[in-house]
């Protein structure tokens, strides 16, 4: 659904249409009637609350399993399953009703057209409209003094980030000037870029911040066009380095001679939060926009090794080819090529200042966003928090996205005073500065280990022969290396994780792998470059009839810390179709839970986790979509043997009870994001890139949501948003 904003008056965003409004309203007195149950069960609202927000003050939480306030099977879904489907529209549970937050080319400020839907709005304006690609996102509570304010429910602000730009056919007047029709942006050798598309496009990236509030009724929440809080940072924003890294010769460019700062976050992905009240963007695929020339004479054997690792050779183009528009060091800067006697002269360093974890104060426009190295450099997927408990470190955990890359944990130096709440970035500075970093290893049996990723520590020093490390910068610079030294586990692709609320158990997405990096158990074939075969951890590999081979349905892998570097673990839920074999589909999905290619997973505070998908191997039966869980905990299943004969530790059987399809989107979308308000009565998640295949299939759009929402013969073109999701009796989200 497209908004009609066709004018600049402050109500325009009031106009959001609600779409799938449902005649059945369930009786308020049960919710509350529910409400005052699970609030007896689990030590007070109080409690649940601060759980997803960080758990400022809170000490009750997040401590282990032994205190756990109430067991998940508590909570009851209380929704009729969305079947699977190919429609164009966001479809959800009777009862539920959707409309749209912002979406590409919306403007922010007053001042600036309304999107055309013709590509006709300037670059410029683009600092100020929603930028492309929808992804992670998180909902801050806003106090009437604009401070944080973990308990508001109807203020807030709305942090999303725009991973990408789906530049052939929705940015541009045109599809992009020497656009080949292969890809969602591919240009062909030789290509100079037109100047005004690159500029549009390095502006579209990023992150948006907007308010957003409820209106006089109902829970549906709409953008504040105007707010002073609402701002855009893009790939062209200046920033800081900070932590190890800062000042290091890795990151020393013509931009900041001195290694202290850079511009732009790109290709955020997903996310995490503070709890202080910050927004942290992930860097994951930051080779789509950096090029490098053939420099091999100029650059030391350590930097070809370090290059060869992070995916960026001599003479590679990056897909977007930023850097073909011309010499200025606008364009230049994204080709990390050696130019000249030194690196403070020229960019060869940029593939170093990208594949960060990004701190950000959205309470403060004026603020400038931090790159943490502490987290190391890597395809961030997320940074996602533990309960934050006063008194223990800071634990955020994440994951690399590339097929057969690792898990990693960090564990902050300084404990968590709940008088830092609202600190701002001199509380990002305390918590994301000074910490250490590991990298899981995951064993047979079902325990596993975290190893240290520190100078001086497991052999990471000079002496190392994979790569010798010169300090801590080094160190976290290279954490694939240094993972690499030190015998990590390769996954399946990790994507999103997510902590439970009260358990504090860690899951964690492996989306998919194929056959060319999990190599078939058979295979005699010695394994090269990156390959593994399957293990425990990422045990299945199958051909599933359709041209896929190895994993291409997904898991989700979860642990439970043991000790200060243990846990154990198991496999929570293996995606599969509903009709695969029993050693496929493990974990007995039936038509109302199934799906393929987990990505997104976020816990709400109530113990709900919302799955995701990013899919292409069950997208011949339905559109991506996102699942309702009620996961029990490790250790609720038991030995298994998955297809291709790999041993593994399975958790429960899924059932209609503790996993349901909640929503479905559009034609040729990931659905992606998740955030909730506190009181868990409105929901927001993004629909990405609907219809990007168009391109390539040369058969005109194939998707024209979010108009086709409302329009079933809509032609406009599709772009990504944010959808708003609220119950028609305003009660609880999902749960009976
Ligand atoms: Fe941007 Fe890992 O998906
Ligand atoms: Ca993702
Ligand atoms: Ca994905
Ligand atoms: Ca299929």
């Amino acid at each position: 659904m497209t908004q009609s904003v066709q004018d600049n008056s402050p109500n325009s965003y009031d106009d959001n249409e609600i779409v799938n409004p449902s005649p059945n309203v369930h009786l308020n007195d049960i919710v509350a009637a529910r409400m005052s149950r699970r609030q007896v069960l689990r030590g007070g609202v109080g409690a649940t609350t601060f759980a997803l927000l960080g758990g400022v003050g809170l000490t009750a939480c997040g401590g282990g399993g032994d205190d756990t306030p109430a067991a998940p099977s508590a909570l009851a879904l209380g929704f009729t399953a969305v079947d699977k489907n190919q429609n164009d529209i966001v479809t959800v549970p009777t009862g539920y009703q959707v409309s749209i937050v912002h979406a590409l080319g919306d403007p922010q400020h007053f001042g600036d057209t309304s999107w055309a839907g013709d590509g006709s709005e300037s670059a410029d304006s683009y600092n100020r409209r929603i930028g492309d690609g929808h992804d992670g996102m998180h909902y801050f509570g806003l106090s009437e003094t604009g401070k944080y304010e973990p308990t508001r429910s109807d203020r807030g602000l709305l942090c999303v980030n725009h991973e990408y730009v789906v530049a052939p056919f929705v940015l541009h007047p045109a599809f992009s000037a020497g656009y080949n029709g292969v890809g969602f942006a591919s240009f062909a050798a030789g290509t100079v870029r037109v100047a005004a598309e690159v500029d549009k496009e390095i502006a579209a990236h990023g992150v948006s911040i907007t308010e957003i509030k409820r209106g006089s009724t109902g829970t549906a929440m709409t953008m504040s066009r105007g707010s002073r809080y609402n701002r855009r940072i893009t790939s062209a924003t200046t920033m800081d380095f900070t932590g190890p890294v800062r000042g290091s010769d890795l990151v020393k460019t013509k931009f900041s001679p001195a290694g202290t700062q850079t511009r732009g976050t790109n290709n955020n992905c997903a996310n995490g939060y503070t709890p202080w009240g910050t927004y942290l963007t992930c860097e994951e695929n930051f080779l789509n926009v950096i090029s490098r020339g053939g420099d091999a004479a100029l650059r030391s054997a350590k930097e070809v090794t370090s290059m060869a690792r992070y995916g960026l050779p001599a003479n590679r183009r990056s897909p977007y080819q930023w850097d073909s528009v011309g010499p200025a060091d606008e364009y230049a800067r994204f080709s990390s090529t050696a130019t000249a006697a030194s690196a403070d002269l020229d960019f060869r360093n940029t593939i170093n200042t990208f594949g960060w974890v990004v701190e950000i104060d959205p309470f403060n426009p004026d603020s400038v966003p931090a790159k943490r190295t502490t987290m190391g450099r890597f395809n961030h997927e997320g940074a996602w928090p533990a309960p934050a408990v006063v008194g223990k470190p800071i634990v955020i955990y994440s994951g690399d996205d590339a097929r057969n890359e690792y898990i990693y944990k960090y564990v902050s130096t300084a404990n968590w005073d709940a008088a830092d709440l609202n600190g701002g970035m001199a509380a990002g500075a305390k918590y994301l500065d000074n910490g250490k970093l590991y990298v899981a290893k995951f064993n047979a049996d079902g325990t596993g280990s975290w190893v240290e990723l520190s100078f001086g520590v497991n052999g990471l020093d000079a002496t190392n022969t994979l790569y010798a490390f010169a300090d801590q910068a080094d160190v976290l610079v290279n954490a694939r290396l240094a993972a690499d030294s030190v015998g990590a586990t390769k996954m399946d692709r990790p994507e999103w994780g997510a902590v439970h609320p009260t358990l504090s158990e860690v899951y964690m997405t492996l989306t998919n792998n194929n056959a060319s990096n999990r190599v078939d158990p058979a295979s005699v074939a010695p394994l090269t470059g990156r390959q593994a075969k399957p293990d425990a951890a990422n045990p299945r590999w199958y051909d599933d009839g359709e041209g896929n081979r190895g994993n291409p349905n997904g898991h989700i892998i979860r642990w439970k810390e043991t000790g200060a570097t243990a846990f154990a673990w198991d496999i929570y839920l293996f995606g599969a179709e509903n009709d695969a074999a029993a050693n496929v589909n493990l974990s007995n999905l039936t038509a109302v839970n199934d799906f393929s290619s987990p990505d997104g997973a976020c816990f709400d505070q109530r113990g709900v986790l919302w799955i995701q998908t990013d899919d292409g191997a069950y997208t011949d039966v339905t559109n991506c979509m996102l699942l309702a869980a009620l996961p029990g905990k490790v250790g609720d299943g038991g030995p298994a043997t998955a297809v291709g004969g790999t041993a593994t530790i399975k958790g429960a059987d899924a059932t209609a009870d503790n996993l349901r399809r909640f929503l479905v989107g559009p034609k040729d979308c990931e659905i992606t994001g998740f955030a909730i308000t506190p009181d868990a009565k409105t929901m927001f998640i993004n629909v990405q890139h609907p219809g990007e295949s168009s391109a390539d299939q040369g058969a005109g759009l194939i998707s024209h949501w979010p108009d086709s929402q409302t329009t079933a013969a809509s032609t406009k073109r599709p772009r990504s948003a944010t959808v708003c999701v609220a119950r028609t009796n305003g009660g609880e989200i999902g749960l009976t």
